[in-house]
């Protein structure tokens, strides 16, 4: 069942920089909650995959591991976060990535309940490695686990690498976090709801810190 604010609606986001684990993590979160996961990455992907004009304005800024525009990124969560499944809570991945879009953020829900704000701290060389092992479906583009040989287990894709997970292009999504998504940190620790995770464990140890920082942050808000 949802764990819920006084308001009935979970809100977290889930912030940390390239390869922390924000995707895996809030995959299972949401499946857990019963709560939309809206992962931008994955929106920009799936734009690029359908050849919309959002995916042709997106693949070169992504592959080259740039950002978009706050405006065009705060146009597509602000829709999304509007639709019926959303209202009742979310899990934020990937979003916001700077000061405006999480400015923006703070317009959009409220009136909805708090956000909760899950950091996933990992090492820098340990996020270098991940990314350069990772492997995703060409096709539905889930994250391959290590287990998988050959293809993926969910649709039979091919497994091929993710052309910003080149070890040029993650130097360069890390110089980004650093200057761009970092201070998030600051702008969200003074609120009661900021959590900090070791996300340099085990998946499933991570998991349980989620849900613990999860529970702790929905409490402490109810009782201010
Ligand atoms: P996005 O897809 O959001 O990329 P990212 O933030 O760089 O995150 P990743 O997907 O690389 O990593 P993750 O933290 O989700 O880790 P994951 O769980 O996958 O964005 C891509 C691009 O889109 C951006 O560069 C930008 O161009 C654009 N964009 C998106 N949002 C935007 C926005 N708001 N504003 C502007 N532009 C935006 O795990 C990584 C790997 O590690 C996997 O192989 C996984 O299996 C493994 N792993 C996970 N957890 C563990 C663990 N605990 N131990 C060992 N391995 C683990």
């Amino acid at each position: 069942m949802p764990v819920s604010h006084g308001d009935g609606s979970v809100n977290v986001v889930m912030l940390g920089p390239p390869g922390a684990g924000k995707g895996t993590q809030a995959e299972r979160l949401a499946r857990r909650r019963q709560l939309p996961k809206i992962s931008t990455g994955d929106i920009l992907r799936d734009a690029v995959t359908a050849g919309t004009e959002l995916g042709r304005i997106a693949k070169a800024t992504m592959d080259a591991g740039n950002l978009l525009s706050d405006d065009v990124m705060i146009g597509i969560v602000g829709e999304r976060l509007n639709r019926p499944d959303a209202t009742g809570g979310f899990v934020l991945d990937g979003f916001p990535r700077t000061v405006g879009q999480a400015t923006a953020l703070d317009h959009m829900v409220d009136g909805r309940g708090p956000l909760v704000v899950l950091d996933i701290v990992v090492p820098e060389e340990v996020l270098v490695r991940r990314l350069a092992t990772r492997r995703i479906c060409g096709q539905c583009g889930v994250n391959a686990s290590v287990e998988w040989t050959g293809a993926c287990q969910k649709c039979g894709g091919e497994l091929i690498a993710r052309i910003d997970d080149g070890v040029e292009i993650v130097r360069e999504r890390l110089k980004i976090y650093r200057r761009q998504t970092e201070p998030l940190v600051d702008y969200y620790s003074v609120r009661p709801t900021f959590r900090s995770i070791d996300g340099n464990q085990p998946p499933d140890i991570v998991t349980r810190q989620v849900d613990d920082a999860l529970l702790d942050a929905c409490r402490r808000s109810a009782a201010l």
